[in-house]
């Protein structure tokens, strides 16, 4: 079938919106029609050329929600008019992870993932007989995708999928961070740095499991109030005296837990420093830059803090994404206050464009 995706065709050029080919799901694919799709860091990211793993050309995009067009041989999980949220994290329920409760990464289609191409080596997507790679395994620029079952959470259809697809990524790596790996328990008190989306989730995620202090560091004022708005109890602006703060803020301590969401390695010492002396846990969900490398001073982890990182939050994309989807619809996660902009597919570079001028929190593209 003929679709319309954002392509890119050049680094550091702007998205092309161009009519592409999308072959038949095979045998453990699904033909999803995108509904809402997020515009995420790790797509411009992708799209500057500073990700050294990056390919073009190839249809960004993989913070997506639609409903399932068609099947595949074998797809026993999701059915046709299915609600889904993609993946790019999938969990095959199989492999040697999937199986361990204390991991989210599967190994089941890593390899061809990294290449660009789903399960069984090639693309569904092409261009004049050409063959185009795919994104993250998820390329939901597109008005449809095709992707692996295994990479389809099927969520409640009574959740709006402009508000579901941000389970897809930051979300749900911000309350996964705080939930499943930091597992922070009530009444302790913790500490986010950035208020991105991963980092409100982080919030948010301190929140539900029962913190009794949330603060929050970033160096705008209006995401330390959409932080306050998840749940936060003390804001700080950011700067070199940002742990003397935190330490202050808790009985000359630290933090039970600290979590670091921007993905600068400064930012990332000054979460081991402010984590408490004897238990306290960094949890590191940013990614750096390639090359870079977290400084620690020993003795901060000789007097008992911990360092942890975090994939997706540690979440199991299948099981856990529709549960964070019931909770929000429940009341339990505000995902509006998130959504700061709506799109049309022909203004994803303006998304990139917000971004940059850290203007909101999250662009949704709407396909309807
Ligand atoms: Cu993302
Ligand atoms: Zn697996």
């Amino acid at each position: 079938m003929k679709i319309r995706a954002a392509v890119l065709e050049e680094f550091g050029a702007p998205l092309e919106i161009q009519e592409l080919e999308l072959a038949e799901p095979k045998a453990g694919e699904v033909l999803v029609r995108l509904v809402a799709c997020g515009v995420c860091h790790t797509d411009l990211y992708t799209a500057s050329g500073a990700d050294p793993s990056g390919y073009s050309p190839t249809v960004l995009g993989h913070e997506g929600a639609g409903v399932v067009e068609r099947i595949g041989d074998g797809v026993t999980d999701v059915e046709l008019g299915d609600h889904v949220v993609t993946l790019f994290s999938p969990q095959c329920r199989e492999c040697e992870h999937c199986r361990d409760h204390r991991t989210n990464l599967c190994l089941a289609i890593r390899e061809q993932q990294n290449q660009g191409q789903l399960p069984d080596g090639t693309t569904r997507l092409s261009r004049a007989g050409e063959p185009i790679r795919h994104f993250m395994g998820t390329s939901t620029f597109a008005e449809y995708t095709v992707m692996p079952e295994i990479a389809l959470a099927k969520v409640d259809p009574e959740a709006p999928l402009d508000r579901a697809c941000l389970f897809a990524c930051g979300l749900s790596t911000g309350l996964g961070a705080a939930m499943n790996t930091a597992k922070v328990a009530p009444g302790t008190t913790c500490a986010v740095f950035g208020a991105g989306m991963v980092g409100l989730g982080a919030v948010a995620g301190c929140r539900l499991q029962g913190a009794e202090r949330i603060v929050c560091v970033d160096l705008s004022e209006d995401r330390l109030e959409l932080a306050r708005g998840q749940g936060a109890t003390d804001t700080l602006v950011g700067g070199p005296d940002a742990v003397q703060q935190i330490v202050d803020l808790t009985d000359g301590f630290g933090a039970d837990y600290t979590f670091e969401a921007t993905g600068n390695v400064n930012v990332m010492r000054q979460a081991v420093e402010s984590a408490r002396m004897g238990w306290g846990l960094a949890t590191m969900c940013g990614v750096a830059g390639k090359g870079e490398t977290l400084d620690v001073i020993p003795r901060f982890l000789i007097t008992g803090r911990r360092v942890a990182g975090s994939s997706f939050g540690g979440v199991k994309g299948r099981d856990q994404v529709p549960q964070f989807v019931d909770m929000y619809l429940a009341g339990d996660i505000d995902v509006d206050a998130f959504v700061s902009h709506k799109l049309k597919l022909d203004e994803v570079n303006r998304g990139f464009e917000l971004m940059e001028a850290r203007d909101g929190i999250r662009s949704v593209i709407d396909f309807a």
